[in-house]
């Protein structure tokens, strides 16, 4: 696919900011750096950070196989996906599909960059609508958003379908696996080269347990991760992120016992939930949260409220009628969460 001819005039002809860490590197050696209106004295963050974040992108490179130059970084993936608008859609021209019930900030992030969000429903079974998602497209649909396990329905997108879209679609599909890490679906990340114009998000947010740091990750082709580094603000990841972010990524042991604690107390808590009255389905969950109806969520989302637990209520979503979401918590708050509900009157 022609990449450079989905890119909005403007960014093409753009020259970015060159900062004084682009135009010196070489922190490590014994120099004064006098280059960049910083105050000298060392309190080990009084330096701007590495604008490339070499090291946790190096680190990144070795865990997920792709090159380095494969990698984008960004303050929470929600600043990758703004990046993602402002590179390819041209404001109050171009247009995105975003396939509801869906991660929110879609809308948000397309309504910021006045982008026409074109909303194709997930069919009942929570999977891509793929025909009717091929005969939506025109000249100015520049974005395909696939949520993959997606937030709030917790599914994976079936392969097949994805591989469709990801052929058949004339601009840019993002494939956000915010959730890849609670998944028993490999990530796209191993096909990325198969496929010129995909692009994959991640978070350290989530399996991670990372969602203060705000780091986002965008993995894609060499061409599409030069022109979103053309964009970026230069110092988007901050020093004490790539420090936490490097030192978590160094070490991952925690990171997978803890996914795989998550795991095992979602089945146990998909098991209890089912055998609560109020509840009338559980969703299987590809993820570390679940979809759950119940008989009226309004009002048990306010009963809940009441007893010190805090779900989110998304029934007024597309095919989320009477649907709550809850989070996988530690044991002990799960245990609480289905105490309480089965008290409930
Ligand atoms: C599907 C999805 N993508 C992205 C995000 C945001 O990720 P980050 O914290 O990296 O901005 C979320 C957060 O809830 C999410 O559900």
């Amino acid at each position: 696919m022609n990449i450079e001819g989905l890119i909005r005039e403007n960014i093409k002809d753009l020259q970015p900011y060159s900062s004084a860490r682009d135009e010196f590197k070489d922190m490590s050696s014994e120099m004064v750096f006098i280059d960049a209106n910083e105050n000298p004295f060392n309190t080990g963050l009084n330096r701007y950070p590495d604008p490339q974040q070499s090291l946790v992108k190096e680190e990144l490179s070795k865990i997920k196989s792709v090159s380095k130059e494969q990698i984008l970084l960004g303050n929470g993936s929600d600043e990758v996906l703004d990046l993602i608008f402002r590179v390819f859609c041209e404001p109050k021209q171009d247009a995105a599909i975003a396939l509801p019930p869906t991660y929110g900030m879609y809308k948000v992030l397309a309504n910021t960059n006045a982008v026409e969000l074109v909303n194709i429903p997930l069919l009942e079974s929570f999977q891509p609508n793929v025909d009717t998602i091929l005969n939506a497209q025109n000249k100015e649909t520049k974005l395909l958003f696939l949520c993959s396990p997606n937030n709030p329905t917790a599914n994976s997108f079936e392969a097949k379908k994805v591989e469709k879209l990801i052929r058949e679609f004339q601009g840019i599909v993002v494939i956000d696996e915010a959730y890849i890490d609670f998944s028993t679906q490999e990530s796209w990340l191993s096909r990325l080269n198969e496929f010129s114009n995909l692009i994959v998000t991640q978070t350290l947010s989530k399996a991670y347990g990372l969602a203060g740091i705000r780091l986002g990750i965008c993995y894609a082709s060499e061409e599409i991760i030069s022109i979103l580094n053309k964009i970026k603000p230069p110092y988007n990841v901050n020093q004490l992120t790539q420090e936490v972010a490097l030192k978590a990524l160094q070490n991952t042991v925690k990171t997978k016992e803890e996914i795989a604690i998550i795991i095992s107390e979602r089945n146990q808590l998909i098991i209890d939930l089912e055998n609560i009255e109020l509840v009338e389905k559980v969703y299987a969950s590809d993820a570390n949260f679940l979809l759950v109806k119940v008989d009226d969520a309004n009002q048990r989302y306010n009963q809940l409220v009441k007893q010190g637990i805090v779900v989110r209520n998304r029934s007024n979503q597309i095919l989320c009628k009477n649907c709550l979401r809850f989070t996988v918590g530690t044991k002990m708050e799960n245990e609480k969460l289905i105490e309480v509900l089965k008290e409930l009157k």
